[in-house]
Parts: structure tokens; C-alpha cells; sequence
């Protein structure tokens, strides 16, 4: 990695623990005004202060974050998909290496659908986006898009993130699953995990991040079930404790019922 790459992961991926807290707010892109996402700029600011990095297209970015923060950005540069068209996989790449570099975006992001339809066309664009950032010293996360008719097993995501890492990806996100550490081992670069749809109870999202971390996770990459959490600062004060403080889920659990009090306050007292 030369001395550009080098810096720009290193905001990504923590160099002092090699780990992140990636908050996703990208999911408009293919679902449109996702619910607690319906005015980005509401949802983010609350937020920004605990995610080590945001991911985001550059629509968003333009228009909801202030230019002047320090948290770096993931962006978002597959899609031109959406969830009533024909094929969520017939991504493309939907913003220039230019636009990336003058968005002074620390990574970069896209979808891959392994056995899906247009397979071919996402793994081509991971590749060629790869050859993009190498040239300007930017990381790629690619993340493992999965299709409804694939199961998330570790078979499934063990193949999808072994391929986007021989491809060249930076950094791989996928979802966790059962024999979690096979995924982990056969990747060569780190995985960080998506949260998914947002789940029922909040000592889920906390055990979802311990496991995932306890099996090699580097990080997360979570959206909904931080965002779309009745408390969401303090659910993303309680990830980042497992993440980077290495809580088990009982001291994470006690930490968010705890900060959902604070939060709590401060929400009654700004109204
Ligand atoms: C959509 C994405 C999302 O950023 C990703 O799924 C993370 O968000 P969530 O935790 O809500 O699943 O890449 O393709």
C-alpha cells in the first residue's frame, strides 16, 4: 500500500485496535426514503459524533452533511438499481474516480451480487473500481449484496467475500452467520458486518456485534438497527463499547439502558 492508501484506511480502519464503526445511511439509493431515513440530515447529525466513518452516496453527502466535519466518508458509487426495477444486481458504477477524489471520500463502495443474474457485471465493476483506487491511493469496500434467492450461509458468504478479496477489495462487508469464522479465515482482507433489517429486541443488535467481533469481524457497517433503535445514540454508544472497548453483551446492555436514559432527557428537554 503506498503512503495515500495507507492514510485513508487507517481512518477507516482504526490502526490502534483494527477495528470500525462505520455508520451505512446509504440505503436510499436502491429503497428510496427508508423509514427513520426518511430526512437523512435529521438522522445523521445526532449520530455523527460516535461513527468512526459514514457511508453515503454522494447525493446525500452534498446535501445533508456539513462540509466541515472530520469523519471520513465511505461513498457509495454502485446503484442505478432499485427495488420496484427489473434486477437490484444490474448495478453499475454510478460516480466518477473525480467526483470521489473531490468529495475527498477516504473509501469507496460497492455492491457485488455473486450468483445472481448480473454477477459478471458487479464482480467487473469491484475489479475495475480496485484498479480506480489503486491509482489515486482510495480503498474499496465491497460489500456482498445478497439475492433472494440465496441462503446467507458460510458457504454462500465464504464464496461471495473470497471473491470480492481476490478481486482486490480493501475491506469486505457481508453478514453474519452461523461458523461465522470460516468467512473470516478465507477472506484475505477484513470483514466488517452489515446489521440487516432492523431486529426485534436491542440485546440482539448487541449480541450480533459481539459475535461477529468475538468470531474476527473488524467492525461493523450497521444501519437500521441503529437508526431505526427508539434510542439511537445509544445504541451506537453501546456497538462501538463492544467494537472498540471489547464489552460483553451484559456491560454493552447495561451501557445502552443507562445512555437511552440520557437520551431520553435530552429529547424530552429539546422539545
Ligand atoms: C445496502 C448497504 C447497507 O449500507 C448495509 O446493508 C448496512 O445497513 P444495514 O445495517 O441497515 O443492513 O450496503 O446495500
Amino acid at each position: 500500500m503506498d503512503w495515500g492508501m495507507k492514510n485513508r484506511y487507517s481512518r477507516i480502519i482504526k490502526p490502534d485496535d483494527g477495528r470500525c464503526v462505520m455508520l451505512a445511511v446509504d440505503h436510499g439509493y436502491f429503497l428510496g426514503p427508508t423509514e427513520k431515513l426518511e430526512v437523512p440530515q435529521r438522522t445523521i447529525k445526532p449520530l455523527l459524533p460516535f461513527a468512526d466513518s459514514l457511508m453515503l452516496t454522494r447525493g446525500v453527502l452534498r446535501t445533508s452533511v456539513n462540509p466541515s466535519t472530520n469523519v471520513p466518508i465511505v461513498l457509495r458509487v454502485s446503484g442505478a438499481t432499485s427495488i420496484v426495477g427489473e434486477d437490484l444486481s444490474k448495478e453499475t458504477i454510478t460516480t466518477s474516480i473525480e467526483d470521489a477524489i473531490k468529495l475527498n471520500a477516504s473509501c469507496l463502495a460497492l455492491s457485488i451480487f455473486v450468483g445472481s443474474k448480473y454477477e459478471h457485471q458487479t464482480l467487473a465493476n469491484l475489479a475495475s473500481l480496485v484498479d480506480h483506487g489503486e491509482k489515486y491511493g482510495i480503498p474499496v469496500l465491497a460489500v456482498t449484496a445478497v439475492g433472494k434467492e440465496m441462503v446467507r450461509d458460510s458457504r454462500y458468504l465464504g464464496l461471495a467475500c473470497r471473491i470480492a478479496g481476490e478481486l482486490g477489495a480493501h475491506l469486505v462487508k457481508t453478514y453474519y452467520c452461523e461458523n461465522f469464522e470460516k468467512v473470516v479465515e478465507g477472506c484475505p482482507v477484513p470483514v466488517i458486518i452489515a446489521g440487516g433489517k432492523k431486529l426485534e429486541k436491542d440485546i440482539d443488535v448487541l449480541e450480533l456485534t459481539f459475535n461477529a467481533i468475538t468470531e474476527g469481524a473488524a467492525g461493523v457497517d450497521m444501519g437500521r438497527n441503529i437508526w431505526q433503535s427508539e434510542y439511537p445514540v445509544a445504541m451506537i454508544k453501546a456497538v462501538r463499547s463492544i467494537v472498540h472497548e471489547n464489552f460483553s453483551v451484559k456491560e454493552a446492555y447495561d451501557f445502552f439502558v443507562k445512555e437511552k436514559k440520557n437520551e431520553h432527557k435530552n429529547t424530552t428537554i429539546a422539545r
